[in-house]
Formats: C-alpha cells, structure tokens, sequence
C-alpha cells in the first residue's frame, strides 16, 4: 500500500461516518461534508448510530440464534466498537470473518485494530463492491459449502445504478449456498418530511452527497427470492430493537432500511 493511496483532500464515506459516530479517524475535507450533509439531514449522527447499532443486532442474531459461523462484510468502515467479528467471536469464537472495503485507510487501521478471537480468522480485502467476482474468488478463509452471512450494511447506497446494485447484490448470493443471510440496510427518504427529502435531493443533484437513497420497493428488490426474517423490511431502528439500547430514534432520525433474510433451499 502506498502513502499517495490516502487521498487527505477529498471526504471518503468511511471517515465521515467515522466523524459521525463520534471517532478520530478523519481530516477536514471528511467533518466539512459531514457537517455540510448534517444540514440538509441533521439527524446524521443519529442515523449513524442507530445503523451500527442495527449491524451489531444483526450480527448478534444471526450468530446465536441461527447459528451463522462465517461472515463476508462488504463495505467494513473504519474500526470502532463491537465490529462485526467481536459480535459474532464473542458469541461463536471459531467464527471467520471476511472484511472487505476500497478505502486504503479503512483497510490500514482494519488489519491493525480488528484481530481475531485465536479460535477463528479474520481477513481483509481492499477490494471494491462493484467488481463481486474478484471478491468472491479470494474468501480462502470461507468454506462455500456452508452458510454465509453477507453484510452490506449502509454501502448500496453508494451504487446510484439500481440495476448495477441489484445485479452484485444477485452475484454474490449466487455464490452462497442455502441458509445463507442477507443483511441490508439502505438510506431511503421514504420517512422524511416533504421538506427534508427536497434537501436531500437537493444535495445529490448539487453533488454535495453521495448517498442513493431507495424507496421501499426498491429496497425489496435486493430480498427478491429470500425469505424475509421477522419483522421483514422495516425502519432499521424498528428492526428487533433492544430494550435495553440507550436510544431508539423514530425513522424520521434514522432514515434507513434494514433487514435479514434467509437463501432457501433450491
Ligand atoms: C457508512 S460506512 C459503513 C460501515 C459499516 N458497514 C457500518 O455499517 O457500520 C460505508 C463503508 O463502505 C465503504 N464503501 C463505499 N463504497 C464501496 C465500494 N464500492 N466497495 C467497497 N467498499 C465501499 C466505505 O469505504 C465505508 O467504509
């Protein structure tokens, strides 16, 4: 890897919402676009949160109550508490973990920070969501045969191509066998108020963002040929919320799609 690949000058999603969630992994041109996107979507931080939260119920669900022991993770972000292989490993030591993301620097601190449990694996591929084919001849790690949660959980959005984005999602479960998982999440403006989804397409078309919100028919597109697990397609804070969580916010503050479903049998 070399030091030119860290591109300082522009925002990279992965540290913007590293600088949401509170991290100090990012540089200016990262807080300036997300202090400019927090203008036209103020709950951000919120949503931010509340999607890692989701991710981690997830996981969480998918280890123990289904008993899911490999996970492939597209679109990883930046290190930060409870990843994806301390859910699982805490619940399943033996669990194996593939992460992938086309940030150099999410990659970087990744090898360094999200070591494994010495009973299970992880692994790190910088590696790009829209080339599935290349990601899915390198999980030397995962055995095919058996169960795979897939996590694309708040990357589709960065796919503005519906039909590209349903085509990898498509690619990569053809590659799974049954009992395989999806778990999705997706912004969508389908919650906000009239005059927060103008702002929001406001910001796309003036390129100040580069988040593909989806409606929910298109979110659904992705589950086609699944079988959704309870409660099916819903705001992700509404998705098996725990109890005990400090926050819960309404859809309106957490403007995301989540949900997990099961690759049947044929
Ligand atoms: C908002 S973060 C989500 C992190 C994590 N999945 C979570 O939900 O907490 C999005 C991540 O997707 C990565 N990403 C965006 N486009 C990607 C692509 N085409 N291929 C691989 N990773 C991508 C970014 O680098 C970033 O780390």
């Amino acid at each position: 890897m070399t030091l030119e690949k860290f591109d300082t000058g522009a925002a990279h999603p992965a540290r913007r919402y590293n600088y949401w969630l509170g991290g100090k992994d990012n540089f200016a041109a990262d807080r300036e676009s997300g202090d400019l996107l927090a203008k036209s979507y103020p709950a951000a931080r919120i949503a931010a949160r509340a999607n890692r939260a989701f991710l981690q119920r997830a996981v969480g669900h998918l280890a123990r109550e289904v008993g899911i022991r490999q996970f492939l993770d597209i679109g990883t972000g930046l290190p930060t508490a409870d990843n994806t292989h301390e859910v699982a490993q805490r619940i399943a030591p033996q669990s194996r973990i593939v992460y992938v993301d086309n940030d150099p620097m999410v990659m970087a601190h990744a090898r360094a920070l999200l070591t494994s449990a010495p009973e299970g694996e992880t692994r790190y591929l910088e590696e790009d969501l829209r080339d599935p084919e290349r990601i899915l001849s390198s999980l030397e790690i995962l055995d095919l045969t058996q169960p795979v949660g897939l996590i694309l959980v708040a990357v589709i959005h960065f796919l503005p191509s519906q039909e590209q984005a349903t085509g990898i999602v498509r690619t990569l479960l053809d590659a799974l066998p049954a009992g395989s998982h999806l778990v999705m999440t997706c912004a969508t403006t389908d919650f906000l108020t009239p005059e927060l989804k103008a702002n929001w397409d406001e910001s796309l078309r003036t390129g100040r963002s580069d988040v593909h919100p989806r409606g929910r028919a298109e979110f659904a597109q992705f589950f086609t040929g699944l079988e959704l697990i309870d409660p099916g397609i819903v705001a992700l804070s509404e998705w098996r919320p725990d109890p005990a969580a400090d926050e819960n916010p309404a859809p309106v503050d957490a403007s995301l799609f989540g949900a997990v479903a099961r690759k049947p049998v044929g």
